[in-house]
Order: structure tokens, then sequence, then C-alpha cells
């Protein structure tokens, strides 16, 4: 699960996926394009949302994305357009292309719609993005598990 900070979109998606797989054995992880926020844990209004929803995700850290990651996942779903365009710049080949998706594309295949990024704004941002996050990850969950 790729977005730009890693501290808001991307730690809910990882959270949210690793409560509904426990049980799978997959392996989950998140990371952001940026270095911003790298080591921090994810952003209190993160924290809460998916708190209020059960799901812990206070363990989690910010990282960068990592080429390395191209080889160690099977499927990386960037949270935006820009998220996914950078990405891709870091992409060896088009075998490796075709791992990386738009994770609303799950729900609304083709629309290349987008998580938004709930940095700026207030807590409700932060609901709206969970449900989007929600609703995509059992698509996910449906699909591959
Ligand atoms: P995220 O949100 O990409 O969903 O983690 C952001 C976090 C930090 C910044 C931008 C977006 N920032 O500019 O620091």
């Amino acid at each position: 699960m790729v977005c730009l900070g890693n501290i808001c979109r991307s730690p809910l998606a990882h959270g949210i996926l690793r409560a509904k797989t426990k049980e799978l054995g997959w392996e989950i992880d998140s990371a952001g394009t940026s270095a911003f926020h790298a080591g921090e844990g994810p952003d209190p209004r993160s924290v809460a949302i998916a708190r209020r929803y059960n799901v812990n995700i206070r363990d989690l850290e910010s990282r960068q994305f990592d080429p390395i990651d191209f080889e160690n996942f099977d499927l990386i779903y960037a949270m935006d357009q820009s998220n996914y365009d950078n990405i891709l710049k870091l992409a060896p080949n088009d075998e490796t292309k075709q791992k990386v998706k738009l994770i609303l594309n799950e729900i609304t295949p083709g629309e290349n719609n987008e998580v938004p990024d709930p940095y700026y704004g207030g807590e409700h941002g932060f609901e709206i993005v969970y449900q989007m996050l929600n609703e995509a990850t059992d698509k996910i969950v449906e699909k591959y598990g």
C-alpha cells in the first residue's frame, strides 16, 4: 500500500487489510513515495479512525518505497495517480509495472479514481478515506483470498 507520506492513507489501507487477512498469512506492508515522514508513526487522525473501527495501526512506522519492494510483493496498490506515476518510474521492466495498481480500481475498474489526500483537511476526510479503503480491501480479499 503506497501513498505520499505513509502516515495517513497507506497505513490505514495496510492496517485494514492486515486485520481482514489474519488467517490468510499474507504479507502486508506500506510505504510512501516520499521520505518526508520516515520513521514516524501514523497520523493521529488515522490512528483514531482505525481505532473507531477496531483496527490498531499504532505499531506502523513510515518508510519510503524501495525498488526492492517490486521483488518482495506481488501487488502494489497506489492511493492516487501521482503515487502511481512515481512508483512506475522506479519499475525496472514492463512485467514489474503490471504489479502496480490504483487501489480504487478494485471497486470501480478502469475509472482511475483516487483516494483523496486527507492530510490538510479535517477529520471527516479520514472517515471518507476509511470507507473507501474498507470497500477496496473487501474486494481485494474477495478476489485473492
Ligand atoms: P499520506 O498523506 O500521503 O496519505 O500519508 C500525506 C502526509 C504528509 C504529507 C502529504 C500527504 N506531507 O506533505 O507532509
